[in-house]
């Protein structure tokens, strides 16, 4: 039994980091424990837990579960969970009551969970009184002892709870199950420093480390060969790659070497302001295969709530950096994400958040009301905004958001643009649906022999999420 501690998640070790590449192994006799039972696996939060989510499938069929579609049909349910937002929390518990209900008919289910709230004390502590019939619980540090985890936990048919608050070394021989055959996850770094101050990733997620540039180019290589056309590099704050490592390697020179690998498109998510150099902006610009997209979280327009928020930039550096990468990368796509009612925040830094969006007219964003994190120092700020006015700062903000985003939209009208077709539209199954080099979706009235390969689609339609277009030609 180990439970994760608050205190030891805060602390920075100056401990090398090592990287193992037979680190995860399945016991021959574990290799057999799944033989005619099936998994389910539920993610929530970001890219980087998705692809933690394809870590863990794989693990499991590494010990011959096979997946199935409800949680229903499940002889072992986890969940991946994430710790951001209060409604992420509330989401899982809300969740759990059914895996408690199914449990109760079906008492051989072994359930468990995972992901970034299992690296809270306080939701550790929840889970062990009041959650009884979970059998099991890992962190983010450790999905490669999961074998090891279930058997134990089969085998004592005790609660098992085994969760480091220490980030551990960087393991390279996790097994991976990729949802698209098409487009690709890599993580480049773990963790995170910034230690922005509403912000619970820097303790779920352990200290910033970097993997080797040879191993990230080995595996960009080998999904190339494999036929994949996108890769989107993973990270935090992925502008600071390697600024943990002794090497002078770091983003921009990362950048050049994924896209001389000659794949056909690299993205990279998420770019903190703080970080992005000049010389990455020129990468950006001179390869065609990085794509012009760029999320740059701004989180608020307001000087003083930034440093409140330990950002570390100012509305101005924000603005001038924006428009930098505007001029240099014509046709750029910019997202953001935004928070309102961070502890202060008056009617004049929310004026100032609309100042900024109005003047870069982002292609989205993702808003978010303040949620305050135990353990994270805006958590003890004070805070005297009602919720209410919260929720209209929120729905103003989404108004003028959405409004550019439909603006952004109508710009693609009657063009011709490059999409990656990744799959079948949600919307309609007689349309395909992908992306185009600048992220918009867009459903696609095209041949299922088009799949996986990217083509010029003419937008016929646009909305404020999505556009509509038909296959014109293959690139
Ligand atoms: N590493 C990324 C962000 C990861 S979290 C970055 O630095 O940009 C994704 C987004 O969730 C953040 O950008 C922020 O807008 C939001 N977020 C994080 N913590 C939050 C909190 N306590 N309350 C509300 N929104 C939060
Ligand atoms: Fe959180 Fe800030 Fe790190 Fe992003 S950079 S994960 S917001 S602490
Ligand atoms: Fe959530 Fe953890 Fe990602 S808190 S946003 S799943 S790093």
């Amino acid at each position: 039994m180990q439970i994760p501690n608050l205190t030891e998640a805060k602390k920075r070790s100056n401990q090398e980091i090592f990287i193992k590449t037979d680190e995860y192994i399945v016991k021959e006799d574990l290799k057999k424990l799944g033989i005619g039972k099936h998994y389910f696996v539920k993610t929530y939060g970001c890219q980087m837990n998705e692809h933690d989510g394809e870590n863990i499938k794989a693990i499991l069929e590494d010990m011959s579960f096979t997946e199935c579609e409800t949680m229903e049909e499940a002889d072992v349910i986890l969940l991946n969970t994430c710790a951001i937002r209060e409604n992420a929390h509330n989401k899982v518990f809300g969740y759990l009551g059914r895996v408690k209900h199914l449990k109760e008919s079906k008492p051989n289910v072994i359930a468990g969970i995972c992901g970034c709230m299992a690296q809270e004390e306080v939701v550790v502590e929840e889970i062990m009184k009041k959650h009884k019939y979970l059998d099991f619980v890992f962190g983010t540090h450790n999905i490669h002892e999961l074998p090891m985890i279930l058997n134990h936990t089969i085998e004592t048919k005790s609660q098992q709870i085994q969760v480091y608050s220490k980030e551990g070394d960087i393991i390279e021989n996790i097994p991976v199950k990729r949802t698209s055959q098409y487009k690709a996850w890599v993580n480049i770094m773990y963790g995170c420093d910034k230690f922005c101050t509403y912000c619970i990733v820097p303790y779920t997620r352990g200290k910033q480390r970097s993997r080797r540039h040879e191993d990230i180019i080995a595996e960009v290589n080998e999904l190339k060969k494999e036929g994949y056309q996108e890769v989107t590099l993973l990270g935090q704050n992925v502008n600071a790659y390697g600024k943990d490592l002794s090497e002078d390697y770091r983003m921009e020179h990362l950048l050049t070497d994924v896209a001389n690998t000659g794949i056909a498109r690299v993205r990279f998510v998420t770019s903190h302001p703080w970080d992005f150099t000049d010389e990455m902006i020129d990468v950006i610009a001179a390869y065609d295969n990085i794509m012009p997209y760029i999320h740059l979280p701004l989180q608020s327009g307001s000087s003083r709530i930034l440093k409140l928020m330990g950002r570390r930039y100012t509305k101005e550096s924000y603005l001038e950096l924006a428009h930098k990468i505007k001029e240099r990368i014509p046709n750029c796509a910019f997202t953001t994400d935004i928070i309102v009612g961070f502890p202060g925040e008056t009617e004049a830094d929310f004026e100032e958040t609309l100042e900024v969006v109005n003047e870069l007219k982002y292609d989205s964003a993702f808003t978010f009301i303040f949620s305050p994190r135990v353990g994270t120092p805006a958590a003890k700020m004070e805070d005297d905004t009602p919720l209410s006015i919260k929720e209209e700062r929120l729905q103003i903000l989404n108004n003028l958001v959405n409004q550019h985003a439909l603006e952004a939209n109508q710009k693609y009208l009657n063009k011709v643009v490059p999409v990656l077709l990744e799959g079948i539209s949600e919307k309609n199954d007689q349309l395909l649906m992908g992306y185009t080099d600048t992220m918009k979706l867009v459903n696609v009235k095209a041949d299922a022999k088009w799949l996986g390969k990217i083509v010029n689609v003419k937008i016929t339609d646009v909305k404020t999420w999505s556009m509509d277009g038909e296959v014109v030609e293959e690139i």
